[in-house]
């Protein structure tokens, strides 16, 4: 029987050996999920057993790794703006921006009446902003939408691990939502060019969704959609959070330069991008 201490050190060689990035870490983290501690406190059990089960999941955890699996795919959940949420390869792995989106937003938010108010969340994925503006904004009425059912299921399981209520719709784009209008709504679509793609690191490219990832028309197709369909599904008011790729904000400022539009605005990311893209509807 190997050592937890013994274990760490011949897991990270493995990866080391097949030019994983982050050998130790990544054995760390892997090992501390497997046996449900903190990374830190594999440090206080470096002797602490491990039993021929649990080196049996880790080899089969490594193996996926080495092949450049990414982290949430592997434990299969992760944290995103006070949500606990289940990952699976249906589904994008949330990303560090969109908690920036989430938290503007939400700042926002909490400073209205929002008593009656409805929010969409389309393109919801593993439902990550939809689910977190709801916890932060309880009165709020959410509805989630995506075209793939398997990313329904897994926002539906996240909404439920988290204990909201929110309403989920199956569908291309704004058409499960018929005639409904909306007095917020949030959207990272697709925004990445059949070009960028290809050049996309492996670790995205090989195990994350194409479909979440990859857009028409340059990867604008989704904005176009929203500046022709969205006016007839908004509110007097009405306010829109939207993510976009780096170099995509002076688009967006054209598309939405009409009248309806009483703000619209860029924001950056940590990296100094644009990232973000607000309007409000008149
Ligand atoms: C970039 S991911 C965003 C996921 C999540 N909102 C996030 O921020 O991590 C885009 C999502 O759009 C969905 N999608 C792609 N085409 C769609 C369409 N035509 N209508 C609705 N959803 C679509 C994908 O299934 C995917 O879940």
């Amino acid at each position: 029987m190997k050592t937890l201490g013994e274990v760490l050190t011949l897991a990270s060689q493995f990866l080391k050996e097949r030019q994983h990035i982050r050998a130790r870490r990544a054995a760390e983290e892997l090992i501390a999920h497997l046996l449900k501690l903190k990374r830190l406190d594999l440090y206080m059990q470096f002797d602490r057993p491990m039993v021929e089960g649990e080196l049996e999941e880790l080899r089969a955890l490594l193996k996926r790794a080495a092949k450049g699996e990414p982290f949430e795919y592997l434990t299969g959940e992760m944290f995103f703006y006070h949500c606990a949420l289940a990952i699976t390869s249906d589904v994008l792995i949330p990303r560090p921006e969109t908690e920036i989106l989430v938290d503007i937003a939400c700042k926002q938010l909490q400073k209205e009446d929002l008593v009656g108010k409805t929010a969409w969340d389309l393109c919801t994925g593993s439902g990550c902003i939809g689910i977190a503006v709801k916890k932060a904004c309880p009165e709020l009425q959410v509805v989630l939408s995506d075209i793939s059912n398997a990313a329904l299921g897994v926002a539906a399981a996240n909404a439920q691990r988290n204990g909201v209520e929110v309403e989920l719709l199956l569908g291309d784009f704004l058409e499960p939502f018929g005639s409904r209008k909306a007095d917020f709504v949030f959207c990272n679509p697709p925004y990445i060019s059949k070009n960028q793609y290809n050049g996309l690191d492996g670790s995205v490219k090989n195990f994350e969704p194409k479909q979440a990832l990859v857009a028409e028309e340059e990867g604008l197709s989704f904005y176009r959609r929203l500046k022709d369909a969205l006016p007839q599904h908004l509110h007097p008011g009405a306010k829109i959070y939207l993510e976009l790729g780096a170099g995509q904000g002076q688009d967006l400022i054209q598309l939405f330069s009409g009248p309806e539009w009483r703000k619209a605005y860029l924001e950056k990311d940590w990296a100094g991008h644009d990232r973000f893209f607000f309007l409000e509807f008149e």
